[in-house]
């Protein structure tokens, strides 16, 4: 019935409905089963359609001459993926639309009480609820009744609403995000900085609990006793070429390239702010790393780095798993949170629990003004740029990057993590050649009808083995599963036939030799061994050469998986950028 998703309103000179619409098709990776606008002149009039947004041309929205237009992409979580739950939705008298993202935890009482009063539901969406709550107060104004309607919901939320009789549109916020974009005609508001980035550099974040309403100007309010609020208008430095896909076919393969780049700028750290969080782990009684997803691989990475490089343990945890662990929090101890978007709802689940025990919160993200980095107590940029592919690449890279300065900082070694990361970085840009793409290119082409794919590594080579297999199943569809390679002989290995696809993370390290027991074991059994390794190997039947890079063997190890991922999605006919049934931020539990 909910839906998480990319929301946006313009209010603007006379072409609103075109720039939500572009908005709209910039914000797609947020969801992409169905999308809606509503442009508002003397009447409302609204479009919506299943299916993505991509598809949809701008030209016949550029006549409509709207001022005031919302726009919503969806990613479905509960309901059927229809029509008439794509929003917007719209209040009885039809004065009202809303878009949404979230879910509205008390929306079955609400629908109720308004059912009552008579109000008659179109949709069968949570969403719809909160036009009807606005509807019930619009004698008190637009904007008042949308904040009556907006201080009723219970869960993480946000929205937009038009009206035709005001001709405002307001925007509120808890615990989704909000960012409104001001320039000179226009203004915005909407899930995510690159809907309007085309348009303006200038912004207001709002925080939970603020609502933004455009009349002539912008105001900015609190929810809970609609008293006005100040904000800063801060200038970001993204730009939109940097959100743009340019000449590459896919966003993908731009964000996997990057990387000759990205691992270079995470690692300009703030030395002093490293050394103080350093001090701060070493000093932590119990710290934990929480992360979902890929992030969540950079979280169990960095387990692996404290260990081996600063002696120190971290115990890594995914976001949603997190408050089973409440009972060790105290104030005494750290939490580093990890997350390329900033929103992911679990990973800011267990930053609120570990806020009530009242430990220390650091964080670690690519979104500079996301919610998770505005609830720690200090935050770290990975600067990796704007990654639109749903799938994560450059960010996992990024994070790890960070993590490594992080470890080397808190063994007091830090000039030493910092002269790695530079070599790893020349080290990525040489590996990343013509040769090297084509290579993988022809090895995803002749491994794209199997049906499962194995992938182990040991120590550091572990969490790369998980996140190799999640890049693979996310965009290929292909079943692939990451193991610790000791534990192939304790079941897994049943598995392997004759011709199954192996890959084998073997470094110059302690368990070279174990790992590669481990490829020979799979070899017996028929499996065709794919070894990604500084040296060629008997064992391997295919070969993929990457550099030597020590304590930075992770970074370097998981662009080849990331690029066979990406070919093998690519030779299946699949659209890497859009997997099916997932969404880049993950705003709802
Ligand atoms: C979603 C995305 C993943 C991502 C995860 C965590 O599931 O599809 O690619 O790794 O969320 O996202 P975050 O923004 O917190 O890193």
């Amino acid at each position: 019935m909910s839906s998480m998703c990319g929301i946006i309103g313009v209010k603007g000179k006379s072409n609103s409905s075109q720039l939500v619409l572009k908005g709209l098709k910039r914000m797609e990776y947020r969801g992409y089963d169905s999308w809606g606008i509503a442009m508002a002149n003397r009447k409302l009039k609204v479009v919506k359609e299943v299916g993505k947004i991509s598809d949809v041309a701008i030209r016949p929205f550029i006549i409509d001459g709207s001022q005031l237009a919302i726009g919503h992409t969806r990613w479905a979580t509960h309901g059927l993926v229809t029509k008439e739950n794509a929003h917007p939705h719209l209040s009885c008298n039809g004065e009202v639309a809303i878009v949404h993202n979230g879910i509205i935890e008390n929306y079955q009482e609400l629908k109720k009480e308004l059912i009552e009063k008579g109000h008659k539901f179109r949709s069968a969406t949570d969403s719809e609820t909160i036009a009807h709550l606005i509807e019930e107060n619009l004698n008190k104004g637009f904007p008042e009744a949308v904040r009556l309607a907006f201080s009723r919901l219970q869960g993480r939320n946000a929205m937009c609403a038009i009206s035709t009789s005001s001709h405002e549109l307001v925007g509120a916020r808890n615990g989704s995000p909000l960012i409104v974009g001001l320039n000179d005609t226009d203004a915005f508001i909407a899930s995510d900085i690159p809907a309007f980035l085309e348009n303006t550099r200038n912004i207001a974040y709002l925080d939970d609990l603020e609502m933004a309403v455009f009349d002539k100007s912008v105001k900015f309010f609190d929810v809970m006793t609609g008293k006005p609020v100040q904000k800063k208008i801060e200038h970001i430095s993204w730009n939109i070429e940097q959100a743009k896909k340019g000449d590459y076919p896919h966003y993908m393969i731009k964000e996997i390239l990057e990387q000759t780049q990205s691992i270079e700028r995470a690692a300009k750290q703030d030395k002093r702010q490293l050394l103080g969080i350093a001090k701060e782990i070493r000093k932590a009684k119990g710290s934990f790393l929480v992360a979902c997803g890929t992030s969540g691989y950079a979280a169990m990475e960095a387990q692996y780095f404290f260990s081996g490089i600063a002696g120190k343990h971290l115990n890594s945890v995914v976001g949603s798993e997190f408050s089973s662990f409440r009972h060790f929090l105290t104030p005494k101890s750290l939490i580093i949170a990890i997350s390329q978007s900033g929103e992911t709802a679990d990973t800011l689940e267990a930053v609120d629990v570990a806020r009530k025990m009242k430990s220390r919160v650091i964080s670690i993200v690519n979104v500079m003004g996301s919610s998770l980095a505005r609830q720690s107590d200090h935050f770290f940029l990975t600067n990796a740029g704007p990654e639109i592919c749903v799938c994560s690449t450059k960010a996992f890279t990024s994070q790890l990057s960070v993590l490594l300065l992080l470890a080397y900082a808190s063994a007091g070694k830090l000039s030493e993590g910092i002269s790695l990361l530079q070599d790893t970085a020349d080290q990525v840009k040489l590996m990343l050649n013509d040769g090297f793409l084509a290579k993988l290119r022809k090895l995803s082409a002749s491994l794209a009808q199997k049906d499962d794919i194995y992938v182990i590594g040991r120590g550091l080579n572990y969490p790369i083995a998980l996140e190799a297999a999640l890049k693979i199943k996310e965009v290929s569809y292909i079943h692939a599963e990451g193991f610790a390679a000791g534990e192939l002989k304790h079941g897994v290995i049943a598995l392997v036939e004759k011709g199954t696809p192996c890959i084998a993370f073997v470094s110059n390290d302690e368990h070279r030799q174990a790992t590669l027991s481990g490829a020979i074991e799979m070899k017996s059994r028929g499996g065709f061994i794919i070894g990604i390794s500084p040296e060629q190997d008997e064992a391997f039947d295919a070969w993929i050469p990457v550099p030597d890079a020590g304590n930075a063997q992770p970074l370097v190890n998981v662009i080849p998986a990331q690029l066979l991922a990406y070919y093998l999605a690519v030779a299946r006919h699949l659209d890497p950028d859009k997997p099916r049934n997932l969404a880049k931020s993950v705003t709802v539990k």
